[in-house]
């Protein structure tokens, strides 16, 4: 293959030079009549990585999906680079975002290298089915999520957590600058969640690329945030750098979880310790409230 100086070359290892910019405005998510997010706007920071936390069912997913286009909003916009991401060809917006829902459902019977490698869908042409390009970007996804030798076994198969580093590679093979991941270490044990996080740090740190991912375990957002967006009821509570906003208050408000907090004894990231066992707070009903339990509308 010829690569002459201004021929566009595919750079799935690296991060194109100009950053593509994540944002949403005024965003209202609503499956059917039923509003779960209102009124949110958010700037995903280039470069670096986003953690969604907040209680279950308060919308995290949901505003995931949509700013992967997987969910149409109700009112607002999705933004890369400043355009509605509605108005982008799905083809140029699967090569810049990369999804990971939460739950994904693998096709019956495939391999984890097939699996893996539909990550590359994006980036085929019909002239060129399968480039030396897929190759490496399926062998280095693979490679990094320490799946590689599972490459001939049916992903039906895997246990949850091998089946959850296929996916998190299939994601990585489809090369895109911003990836959305959620809930990316349930099923994994302690060792490899911390593997998962760390690649996802270094692909900010090597590659400048961008990710938000939604994460359950606080500590983990306090330590691998860069950003942290903290929702509750369909809404965004505070965001921010974990330190500059991570309180006893704050996880109180967004959890209704009586704790202290204290600087990590490793990284000096706020870590949340929770109260005595049994001292969770009564009455407390962070979860499953809808964004217009506690709107203030005069209309419903
Ligand atoms: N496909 C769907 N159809 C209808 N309601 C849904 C759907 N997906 C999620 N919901 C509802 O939307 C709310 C927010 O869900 P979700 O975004 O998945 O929450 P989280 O990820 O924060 O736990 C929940 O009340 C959930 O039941
Ligand atoms: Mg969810």
């Amino acid at each position: 293959m010829t690569v002459t100086a201004d021929s566009p070359v595919d750079t799935h290892a690296e991060a194109p030079a100009a950053r593509r910019e994540l944002s949403a405005r005024g965003l209202r998510l609503a499956y059917e009549d039923r509003i779960i997010v209102e009124d949110l706007d958010l700037d995903i920071p280039a470069g670096a990585v986003t953690v969604v936390v907040g209680p279950n069912a308060c919308g995290k997913s949901t505003t995931l999906r949509a700013l992967g286009r997987l969910l149409k909003p109700a009112a607002g916009a999705v933004l890369l680079d400043g355009a509605d991401l509605r108005s982008l060809p799905t083809r140029t917006v699967a090569q810049q975002v990369g999804v990971l829902p939460q739950s994904p459902q693998p096709p019956e019977g495939i391999t984890v290298g097939d699996l893996v490698a539909r990550g590359r869908q994006p980036h085929q042409r019909w002239w060129q089915q399968w480039s030396r390009d897929d190759e490496a970007a399926v062998e280095d996804a693979m490679r990094r999520t320490d799946v590689t030798d599972l490459a001939d076994r049916y992903v039906d198969e895997l246990s949850g957590g091998q089946r959850q580093r296929v996916w998190i590679a299939m994601a990585l093979a489809q090369g895109t600058e911003i990836l959305l991941l959620d809930e990316p270490t349930t099923f994994l044990d302690i060792s490899h969640q911390v593997e998962v996080l760390d690649l996802i740090r270094e692909l900010g740190e090597e590659g400048g690329r961008t990710t938000v991912a939604v994460l359950h375990d606080l500590n983990q957002a306090c330590r691998y945030a860069d950003h942290l967006v903290a929702m509750r009821a369909g809404r965004i509570v505070a965001q921010g750098a974990p330190s500059d906003i991570v309180t006893a208050e704050l996880v109180g408000e967004v959890f209704g979880l009586d704790c202290v907090v204290v600087p990590c004894p490793v990284t000096g990231a706020p870590m949340i310790v929770p109260g005595a066992p049994g001292a969770r707070r009564s009455g407390a009903e962070a979860e499953s409230k809808s964004a217009t339990d506690g709107a203030d509308t005069s209309d419903g």
